[in-house]
């Protein structure tokens, strides 16, 4: 779908979408519609005890010369809050994303939104339109999205300006949902890497580590996940410096990219197992932030890894049991090989460790389903051991509408990893099953780096649509980066 911005409606009978600030009086005139348009919208208003909060729609038909037109009004709530512009293009796109109308035009004339306002309902519509309709060979006609265009009419001087940065989220969040959405017949390490070239157009250095130059480099830890699978892993880096050269110790994101968890020979139960196809969710966030940062020229130094492996079961398989050398130096008795993200992280983060000697890291992974019993859908788990770090982390994902909650971590907790056999096992008791995860990654994080950990298990798929998203792929974890490199790491 295109978004473009002009000073005037173009001409045709187009939906028209107008807003309506909550509490507001109904307006006298309305850009597009006659005196019996106004009259008949603001019945239509008033049938629909329709108030003006954010989200809400009231749709009518009114003439327009010769023609007639959908008008919808949509509530942008009280606060000039850009979340709430936000959720209204997000309404505005699922009511007619399949409604049979081509172009939707939005007039805000008169109703002195900011640009930045403007621009977020864009990145809402824009948002909320993505699906992921590759296989869907016999869609009915009725089903086929029909929306191909908004052209925003009077959003003032700055509204492209103010669109830049919010398009290059959209493409950030657009390239994490379709590496999510795809199966893993069709995303698999290499192919996650492939989908990622196109990167290096926008200026992102790419650098790719096969399974001889992981084993030259002692990765086991990674290494023995992958033994099961017929896919080979794949580590991928993707640096940005926007600085010139004037960082130079990076931001690190590294990402959790098992393209599919069947647990290996720990296997999970047949009931759900489709789901693991987006365990890679950590290294997709990864992917589209880092694509977010290189389109709107980030002012930062940002390195993401992915650590690309598939976890299955087979007669190469790593046994539980088996004692792994990760690359840190440090060995792993591997108790139960369902536990697979954290030794795929453990050296992807003892990598970027060495190689780029970064002040700051965050990883991002779809790591425990103990975290979906602790939080739900609705905040990812934030672990670090800094306070500042954890403060911007939750700033950002608040402001971003990506939201974390902390949890603790502490000596008590990282000795229920202690093995009687190798310097730790991969899986604690039963209770604090986050937490002591969170500690086996801390293992690996050495002194003086500010870490923090983000358990996204719950976050990066949805079972129904949301303000912005569709069911599916959220794409969570993009906008919570980027808000988080720009708030802290630029200018
Ligand atoms: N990928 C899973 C975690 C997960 C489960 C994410 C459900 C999203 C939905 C992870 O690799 C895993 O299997 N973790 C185990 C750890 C356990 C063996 C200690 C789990 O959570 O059951
Ligand atoms: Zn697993
Ligand atoms: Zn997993």
């Amino acid at each position: 779908m295109q978004i473009r911005f002009a000073d005037s409606q173009p001409d045709g009978a187009f939906a028209l979408a107008l807003p309506m600030r909550k509490g507001a009086d109904f307006p006298t005139a309305l850009p597009g519609l006659d005196a019996t348009g106004v009259a008949l919208a603001r019945a239509a208003a008033r049938a629909a005890q329709f108030e003006g909060e954010a989200g809400a729609l009231v749709e009518l038909v009114a003439l327009a010369g010769d023609d007639a037109r959908r008008v919808l009004l949509f509530g942008v709530g009280d606060k000039d809050d850009g979340a709430d512009w936000e959720r209204a293009g997000g309404a505005l796109a699922a009511k007619l994303l399949v409604s049979g109308e081509i172009r939707l035009v939005v007039d805000l004339t008169g109703s002195v939104p900011r640009a930045e306002d403007a621009a977020r309902l864009a990145l809402g519509a824009l948002l909320r339109s993505w699906r992921h309709d590759v296989y869907r060979t016999r869609l009915p006609e009725k089903s086929k999205p029909t929306l191909e265009e908004i052209v925003v009419v009077g959003a003032g001087d700055g509204a492209a300006a103010a669109w830049a940065p919010q398009e290059a989220v959209a493409e950030g969040v657009m390239l994490t949902r379709s590496l999510v959405a795809e199966p893993a017949n069709i995303i698999y390490p290499e192919s996650f890497v492939e989908r990622c070239r196109h990167l290096a157009d926008l200026g992102v250095e790419i650098e790719v580590l096969d399974a001889e130059a992981m084993e030259k480099l002692g990765m086991g830890a990674l290494l023995g996940v992958s033994l099961g699978s017929a896919r080979p892993p794949r580590l991928l880096a993707l640096r940005w410096d926007g600085t010139g050269g004037r960082q130079k110790s990076p931001v690190a994101l590294v990402g959790k990219g098992v393209t599919f968890d069947t647990g290996g020979i720990s296997i999970k139960p047949a009931q759900g197992m489709e789901d693991m196809k987006w365990d890679m969710g950590g290294a997709g966030a990864v992917a589209g932030a880092m694509k977010t940062l290189a389109l709107r020229k980030a002012d930062a130094h940002v390195v993401g890894v992915c650590g690309l492996v598939e976890n299955m079961p087979d007669g190469k398989a790593q046994r539980p049991g088996d004692v792994v050398t990760s690359m840190s130096g440090q060995t792993i008795e591997v108790i139960n090989t369902d536990a697979e993200g954290r030794l795929v992280l453990c050296d992807a983060l003892t990598w970027v460790q060495r190689k780029y000697e970064p002040g700051v890291i965050v990883d991002l992974a779809t790591l425990t389903g103990a975290m979906i019993i602790s939080l739900g859908n609705e905040h990812g788990g934030l672990f670090s051991n800094d306070d500042t770090l954890a403060d911007q982390l939750l700033a950002a994902g608040r402001a971003a509408g990506d939201p974390l909650w902390r949890f603790p971590l502490s000596d008590a907790y990282n000795k229920l990893i202690d093995s009687p056999i190798a310097d730790m096992k991969n899986v604690g008791p039963r209770g604090a099953g986050s937490i002591t995860a969170a500690q086996f990654l801390q293992r690996f994080v050495e002194d003086g780096v500010k870490w923090a950990h983000l358990d996204i298990a719950g976050m990066v798929w949805a079972d129904k649509p949301g303000a912005t998203w569709e069911k599916g792929a959220t794409g969570y974890g993009v906008r919570l980066l980027d808000r988080f490199i720009a708030d802290n790491f630029e200018g």
